[in-house]
This record gives C-alpha cells, sequence and structure tokens, in this order.
C-alpha cells in the first residue's frame, strides 16, 4: 500500500493535523487504496444522538478480494501465513497468498453447499490452525458474518453466543492440544448444540486422527465437505456497511455483548494502522501471539497484516510447552522481525531463567509490540532489555473490542516513546480526557487525568450490539455528550502522551482478557450454597489483575475447599477457566448502600490490601467493612 505509509514524524503530525481539519478528505484518500466494485459517494453520515455511524456509503466491495485476490498478481507466490504447532516436532506450515485463496474460496462452497447465504451468521470455535483463518475468510466471501468463539470458552457460553446471533452452522475441530493438555472441542460443541436449536450444521475439522462421534445429518467432516467443492468462488459484492464479524466482549452488566463489525471501514483502518504502526517491509515477517478468537487475532494476524499483503505468523501452542523459551525458539526459527504480544506473556516469562531468552538469537527483531492490559515499569524494561536488546522499539497498543482497530500507540521508530505510555492518537483519532463532570480537560498540565473518550466517529468503531442498539447507546454515548467512552481512565503528559491507568467500570482485564464482574457472580449464584457474591478485580504480579470473589453462604453452610472448588467449576461451567476467580472468601454480610447496591470500591479496596476505605458512613450496614477485612485472604 504505497500512499498509506507515514515516514517520519514530521509527516506523523502533518496526517494528524489534516485528519482532524478534514476527517473525510483524509479517509478519502486512505480508501482510494483499496479495491473497490464501486466506489462510494459519501465518506461519513453520522448522528451521535441515535448513535449512528456510517462510512463510505453506497461502496461496493468485498473484503477478501482486498486481503487475497489484490496481491496474486505480484505476490501470489509470498507468504500469507506461516503456521507453527503446539508441537514443536511437528512441522511447520506455509501457505502462500494463491493457496490461501484457493482454500478460502473453496470452503466458502462448502458453506454454500450447507446452505449458508449472505448476511446467515456462522460461529466458529477452532484451535489457532489455518483452517481457522480459512474458515472466517470464507464467510467474508460469501458475506456470512462470522462469529468467532475463543476455544477455551465453555459450552455454555458457545450456546449463549451461538444463539444469541441465531447462528446457522458451527466450524469446530475435534481433538486439540495446548500444551501438554489434549482438548475435545467437538464434545464441548456437542455440549452446547443441544441447546441451540438454530445450528443445521457442524463442520469438524479432524485435527487429531482419533474417532470422532458424528451426529447423523448435522455433523460432517471437513475434509469430505472440501473434496466435493470446487476452488473457484466469485466474492460476493458486500455493501460498505454490511456486517462482516460479530465479537463477543464482557460487559459491566448482563450478557456479553456481540459487537458488529462492517466491511469497509474496518478493512480501510484495520490495514491503515498495522502499516503505520509496524512499519514493515516487504519481506518482513510479522508474529502476533494472540489467539484470533479475540479482536487482537482478527485485526493484527488475520484482516490488517493480509491487508498489506504482509506474512503473518500463526502459532497454535502456548508459550509455556515445551518449555519457557518457545517463544524465542521461534522467533530464532522463522526469523521474526515484528513481534507482538501481551503484557502478561512478558510477565509470566520474565520470572523465568533469563537462560531461555539468552540461548536463542533474536538479532532478527526490529520491532515489539504491547496490547490488551496496561505495561508495568518492569515488563517493559525486561521486553526491551532482553527481548529488543535495546534496539527495538516497543509500541505499545491502546485499543479495545469496540475500537476495532489501534487508536493510541508509537509508530515504531518514529514517535519516540515513553516505557508505559501507549503515547499518541493515530491519525484519525480525536481523544479528550473528560473529568467527572463531563466536561473535556484541556490542559496541558505534566499530568492531567480523566476519562478517556473518542470525540469523533473513525472507520472501524463497532456500529452497534448485535439485536440491542439501545445497549450500544447506553453503554457507549450516554456517559458524555457526543463522545464514545471507552471505559478506561488515562492522563496525559505536557508532550501529550497519553498513558492508560486500567478500566473504571466493573470490567476486570486478567491476563489481557477482558472480563465483566457480573456474568461472574451470576455464575458463582448458581451454586446452591449461595445466597450472594461480589467480585472485584485486585493487582497480580503475572496476570495484572486477578479476581477476588466475596461469597455470602446459606446459614447451614459451612466453608470448605470442596465448596471452593465447586464454585470455581461453576464459572469454568458457565464462563470458561479464564474467569475462575483466585480467592474465594466466605463472608457474612457485602457493604450494601441504603440502595441495596454494593459498594464494590471498598471491596476493591480490601482485596488490594489497602486500608484506607474512605467514608464508608452512607453504608447500610458499615460494621461489616471490619468484619471482611479480619478474614481477608
Ligand atoms: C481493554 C480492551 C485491544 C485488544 C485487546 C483487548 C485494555 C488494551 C491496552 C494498552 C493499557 C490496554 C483497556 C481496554 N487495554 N490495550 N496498550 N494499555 N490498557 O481488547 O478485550 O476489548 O479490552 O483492554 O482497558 O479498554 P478488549
Amino acid at each position: 500500500m504505497n500512499n498509506l505509509r507515514i515516514n517520519s514524524f514530521s509527516e506523523y503530525k502533518k496526517a494528524y493535523k489534516e485528519s482532524i481539519e478534514n476527517p473525510e478528505m483524509f479517509w478519502d484518500n486512505i480508501a482510494e487504496n483499496f479495491l473497490w466494485k464501486k466506489k462510494w459517494n459519501n465518506t461519513l453520515e453520522f448522528d451521535f444522538s441515535k448513535s449512528e455511524f456510517k462510512w463510505f456509503k453506497e461502496g461496493k466491495l468485498n473484503i477478501t478480494e482486498n486481503v487475497l485476490d489484490r496481491h496474486l498478481e505480484k505476490n501470489g507466490n509470498k507468504t500469507a501465513i506461516i503456521w507453527e504447532p503446539n508441537n514443536p516436532l511437528e512441522e511447520t506450515r506455509i501457505i502462500t497468498y494463491r493457496q490461501l485463496h484457493a482454500k478460502v474460496c473453496q470452503f466458502a462452497n462448502v458453506l454454500k453447499n450447507n446452505g449458508i447465504q449472505k448476511g446467515d451468521r456462522v460461529c466458529i470455535y477452532m484451535p489457532m490452525i489455518p483452517e481457522l483463518a480459512i474458515a472466517m475468510l470464507a464467510c467474508a466471501r460469501i458475506g456470512a458474518v462470522h462469529s468467532i468463539v475463543f476455544a477455551g470458552f465453555s459450552s455454555a457460553a458457545i450456546a449463549s453466543r451461538i444463539n444469541d446471533a441465531q447462528c446457522k452452522l458451527i466450524v469446530t475441530a475435534n481433538e486439540v492440544y495446548r500444551g501438554e493438555k489434549p482438548i475435545n472441542l467437538k464434545h464441548i460443541v456437542d455440549e452446547a448444540l443441544k441447546d441451540c436449536p438454530s445450528i443445521q450444521t457442524c463442520i469438524v475439522y479432524r485435527r487429531e486422527l482419533e474417532p470422532t462421534m458424528m451426529v447423523g445429518g448435522r455433523d460432517k467432516f471437513w475434509i469430505d465437505e472440501m473434496a466435493k467443492a470446487s476452488k473457484d468462488c466469485l466474492a460476493e459484492e458486500m455493501d460498505a456497511e454490511d456486517p462482516l464479524f460479530i465479537l463477543y466482549t464482557s460487559g459491566s452488566t448482563g450478557k456479553p455483548k456481540g459487537m458488529v463489525h462492517t466491511t469497509a471501514g474496518y478493512m480501510i483502518q484495520t490495514a491503515y494502522s498495522f502499516d503505520n504502526v509496524f512499519q514493515m517491509q516487504p519481506e518482513d515477517i510479522y508474529w502476533c501471539t494472540a489467539d484470533i478468537g479475540w479482536i487482537t487475532g482478527h485485526s493484527y494476524i488475520i484482516y490488517g497484516p493480509l491487508a498489506c499483503g504482509a506474512t503473518t505468523v500463526m502459532f497454535e501452542g502456548i508459550p509455556s510447552y515445551p518449555d519457557f523459551g518457545r517463544f524465542w525458539e521461534i522467533v530464532e526459527k522463522l526469523k521474526v522481525t515484528h513481534f507482538y504480544t501481551a503484557p502478561t506473556a512478558i510477565r509470566s516469562l520474565a520470572k523465568e531463567s533469563l537462560d531461555y531468552v539468552l540461548k536463542y538469537d533474536l538479532s532478527s527483531l526490529k520491532v515489539l509490540g504491547s496490547v490488551g492490559e496496561p505495561i508495568n515499569q518492569e515488563a517493559w524494561h525486561w521486553y526491551n532489555d532482553y527481548v529488543g536488546k535495546g534496539n527495538c522499539p516497543i509500541v505499545d497498543t491502546w485499543w479495545q473490542t469496540e475500537t476495532g482497530s489501534i487508536m493510541i500507540s508509537p509508530l515504531a521508530g518514529i514517535t519516540s516513546t515513553r516505557p508505559t505510555f501507549a503515547t499518541l492518537p493515530l491519525p484519525g483519532i480525536q481523544l479528550a480526557l473528560m473529568d467527572e463532570n463531563g466536561q473535556e480537560i484541556v490542559t496541558s498540565a505534566e499530568k492531567s487525568e480523566g476519562r478517556l473518550t473518542i470525540k469523533f466517529p473513525w472507520p472501524s468503531m463497532a456500529r452497534t450490539v448485535y439485536g440491542d442498539h439501545q445497549r450500544y447507546i447506553e453503554t457507549y454515548f450516554s456517559t458524555f455528550k457526543n463522545a464514545y467512552f471507552t471505559g478506561d481512565g488515562a492522563y496525559r503528559d505536557a508532550m501529550g502522551y497519553y498513558r492508560i491507568t486500567g478500566r473504571v467500570d466493573d470490567v476486570v482485564i486478567v491476563s489481557g482478557h477482558n472480563l465483566g464482574t457480573a456474568p461472574i457472580e451470576n455464575a458463582i449464584n448458581e451454586h446452591d450454597a449461595v445466597v450472594e457474591s461480589a467480585v472485584v478485580g485486585f493487582p497480580h504480579d503475572i496476570k495484572g489483575n486477578a479476581l477476588y470473589a466475596f461469597v455470602i453462604l446459606y446459614d447451614d453452610q459451612n466453608p470448605s475447599e470442596q465448596l471452593i472448588k465447586e464454585i470455581k467449576d461453576e464459572v469454568s461451567k458457565s464462563i470458561g477457566a479464564i474467569a475462575k476467580p483466585d480467592k474465594i472468601q466466605f463472608v457474612k454480610g457485602l457493604p450494601k448502600t441504603r440502595s441495596g447496591k454494593i459498594m464494590r470500591r471498598i471491596l476493591r479496596k480490601i482485596a488490594s490490601n489497602e486500608t484506607d476505605f474512605g467514608d464508608t458512613s452512607t453504608l447500610l450496614n458499615p460494621e461489616i467493612v471490619q468484619d471482611i477485612e479480619k478474614g481477608k485472604l
């Protein structure tokens, strides 16, 4: 992409200025770099009061022509995906753009042969194997909407997501390995599908050759379906604003929100941000260690890198298998130049012997990235000193499932970095810090602190919550007038650099995973012995935050290890193992306001070992605070 690249800090400043003065012209110029079936006639139409945003109206395109077909003529034989298996003894797979294109078209025909049409929703529950990428792009090829569910979620979590979106088909795999642990995804799906009447077909990729129980009429093997399908598939003509995918993210209340991303704006901005943040050269090798089940994988393993014609690594395993040197072994072996991971992974590796890092040749590395949570000083320095050897700029990228693409980040090698600061907004992103009264903080003091908002639309923003536009309005556009509220607190230094301080709502970021406390409490309350519970986050050395549950039992129940285990199992069953609390304390009561609302602020302080609880006089039951503190774990 020739006309997108910013090459110096002065070019960044110029682009930023232009993007604010004339956002439409700015995005028009970028959009010209893509393949359109029909040009758009109105760059942006929006109405904050209805929370409606439309980009590139009337434009027609297909995103797969942009991420695949467009590269075939000149770069058909270039590697699109390098796949690294969980087991290092298994072979690495190289997939060129031409091969990926053929597989995507073929699987698109499989979907069609199974009755999937434009607009239908398809659930994908797969391990990190190339077939996951193929399945998602095949959906996009025919205009079906993919809803990828991270393969660590439970049956109940899959079922609620399938039912929310009324998916017609699900793609999964049989047995897969993460580290030494085998997980049978098909069994988990079978359990989920007991409650999913909308699903007509389940396509199973055989990752392992062990026997797999198939349900007649519903279940089909990937390999058999592919054998029947042609490799030619015309790309469906999509409207710029047609939905591309749904991806669920936790909210502070209620069930997960199905964030809907649309086609053109998402494509353009993931590509633009990828190109500028990472500053790749054509022969570079990029590796993002996220799972495609999260937005990071959608935007920066698949859509962004492929739209730019880059080579992207997909890794099936975990950083600790067969030992804690696995990441660095892969960097050496594949000569990775750009490496993008999460602070939680860095912290977990930094606590192991340094030999795991020093053993490998990491001289191919040029740029390091961080995403998912604030990166602390220690982790930043460890990453910089031992992985980057002081030679690789670190791009600390702040963004969200809802924003679709990176909003705040240094441009590698261009923006000077400051440890723990995500630094400056990308062009097109108009940030504002708001005070408690909804007034914008405009000072350029050394430290302005407030709530982070975005006051002008951007192309890759999620357009709605699937089936619940009201919730979209309430969650994101009701706290502050004419601005999108991120849910994060931040501060800004005198240079205008931003540092994200973390969530200010009831969402806790555990190991980079966004978890709402309400659904975890609901799961705990499912246990027969439990009256009520409250879950809060507390600082954790490796995970960033961990979960602390305060649980009230019925009078006739006694606290026990067994009960703790059962409560954790409830959480695993309803959400997934990632949401299990680290600590469970049984309490006689919870601090409540007179209107019956749990005062989480106080519980957060207890869980974080703080002693100043502020004013507790408005509590209905102030005496309970001391009681809870005494039993603190
Ligand atoms: C929340 C969004 C965006 C991909 C992964 C997470 C936190 C994300 C950073 C960062 C500080 C960060 C925020 C945000 N977050 N990146 N570089 N520095 N905090 O997506 O699951 O939607 O979570 O992750 O709190 O609101 P997500």
